[in-house]
């Protein structure tokens, strides 16, 4: 194969994968390729772009650790991961909607019991929440494993903070006999995402800001059913319409009622698909 060229190597590439054994990878590779080349003949690539792009994707790796995830970021905030999610989870009458899962997940969470206070001493207003998981027939399902995570009244979560030795708003929790869970947060508030990376500097070349509204995230599991990762929003957020990682559906708004003690409450129930 010689003298490629720019109308030719397209074609070169693709037919260079003629030997993959996986039929759903040569499918995803060479749409990829297709697409890719298709980008930089609409846009005319120069060369200081693409040079610019590859600095930028070595950027976002080389800001990978086991604790930050630009990847991911840049997933999100290029809506990637709404578009994987939203094709891979379409609306279904009953069911609670799915939404991003984010870079703030870690495994291995402590186990607590129900009533526990998962904020471990992070600042922030006292939020109880109370929910309960079923199943789309109405079912309650009990010992669903239900993950939670929740950054603190500075919007950060624990994962962002150096020098902590134990969790800051996260769990794993069990429903119990009837499907409840019950456990004592803090009042989520608006946060932007971390702009301290190249990530952040495309939002601000875009001219785009960084918030996301108000949220706390839960992943539900439970044998039978499909895992659920979803966040529950603060109603009246001001940053409700215009979420930097596209995530709010109007589902997942929550009423997060004000308590004369200055505590708050949220109720709310998660409605799961059957595996
Ligand atoms: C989060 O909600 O934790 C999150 C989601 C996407 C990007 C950054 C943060
Ligand atoms: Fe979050």
């Amino acid at each position: 194969m010689r003298n490629i060229n720019e109308h030719t190597i397209t074609e070169a590439v693709l037919q260079g994968m003629a030997g993959c054994d996986s039929p759903r990878l040569k499918e995803v590779m060479g749409a990829l390729v297709r697409h890719l080349h298709d980008f930089a003949r609409e846009v005319k690539l120069t060369e200081s772009e693409w040079e610019a792009g590859i600095r930028f994707l070595t950027a976002t790796g080389q800001k990978c650790d086991d604790k930050r995830q630009e990847f991911i970021l840049l997933s999100d905030t290029l809506g990637l991961s709404t578009l994987t999610v939203a094709q891979n989870h379409p609306v279904s009458a009953q069911a609670t909607e799915a939404t991003v899962f984010g870079p703030f997940y870690v495994e291995g969470a402590p186990q607590v019991p129900q009533g526990a206070d998962i904020s471990g001493g992070a600042a922030g207003e006292p939020l109880f929440v109370r929910a309960t998981v079923r199943g789309p027939a109405g079912e309650v399902v009990p010992g669903a494993t239900v993950n939670v995570w929740q950054a603190d009244a500075d919007g950060l979560y624990d994962v962002q903070r150096t020098g902590l030795d134990a969790a800051q708003g996260r769990a794993v929790l069990r429903t119990d006999a009837q499907g409840q869970l019950a456990f004592r947060g803090v009042l989520p508030v608006p946060y932007p995402i971390p702009t301290d990376g190249p990530v952040g500097d495309m939002l601000r070349a875009l001219g785009r800001h960084p918030w996301r509204p108000a949220h706390v995230h839960f992943m539900i599991e439970a044998p039978g059913y499909q895992t659920l990762i979803t966040h529950v929003f603060r109603g009246g957020d001001p940053y409700l319409d215009s979420d930097a990682v596209y995530g709010v559906r109007s589902s997942l708004i929550g009423d997060f009622r004000s308590r004369a003690d200055g505590s708050h409450a949220l109720d709310f129930d998660f409605v799961l698909e059957c595996s």
